[in-house]
């Protein structure tokens, strides 16, 4: 395994994030919506950080794939996600890959009623966007490589690691 992102650079760049989006929803009802299982260390040090009142919705997702396969079909549970009518949803995951998963719940966040969804990634992955999703707040930019660790896994390993790497 390789380090590509350290432990003080993703809480630095979450600072950061959190700085930006603050502001965004300070008179605004927020709810923020987490992709499990990914979402959950970027989302716990994210709201830690975020001085404005807020709920918080998990939604799982899961596209059944090995390492650098294209993404499979895709499965949603939307049990844990609450109401977001006329709420302001920040919707996190830990990555941007295809685009699948986050399309698919922005249209189904639109569809209960939410006043606004915006989305926030812990890290997007260069040149595989395939569905088209507008992404407002980007951790870091990686290159096509499978990563794990902080949230990310693979068959569901890894992911209590405080730093990103690489699966050599
Ligand atoms: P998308 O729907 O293709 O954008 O895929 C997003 C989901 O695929 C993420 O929520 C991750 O669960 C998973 N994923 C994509 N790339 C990686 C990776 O490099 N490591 C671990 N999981 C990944
Ligand atoms: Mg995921």
């Amino acid at each position: 395994m390789r380090v590509l992102i350290t432990t003080e650079q993703i809480q630095e760049r979450i600072d950061e994030l959190a700085r930006q989006i603050a502001p965004e929803y300070r008179d605004r009802p927020l709810t923020i919506v987490g992709v499990l299982t990914g979402s959950v260390m970027f989302l716990a040090d994210l709201v830690r950080r975020l001085d404005v009142p807020l709920r918080i919705g998990l939604i799982q997702a899961s596209s059944y794939r090995g390492k650098n396969t294209t993404a499979g079909e895709l499965y949603l549970g939307p049990g844990l996600l609450a109401d977001v009518r006329g709420r302001h949803v920040l919707l996190l995951d830990d990555i941007l890959d295809t685009g699948q998963t986050l399309s698919r719940i922005v249209q189904l966040l639109h569809d209960r009623g939410a006043a606004s969804v915006k989305v926030a990634v812990l890290l997007r992955k260069q040149g595989r966007q395939m569905h088209a999703v507008t992404v407002d707040f980007v951790g870091f930019e990686i290159p096509d490589e499978f990563v794990v660790g902080y949230g990310l896994d693979y068959n569901d390993e890894h992911r209590q690691l405080p730093y990103i790497a690489t699966l050599g």
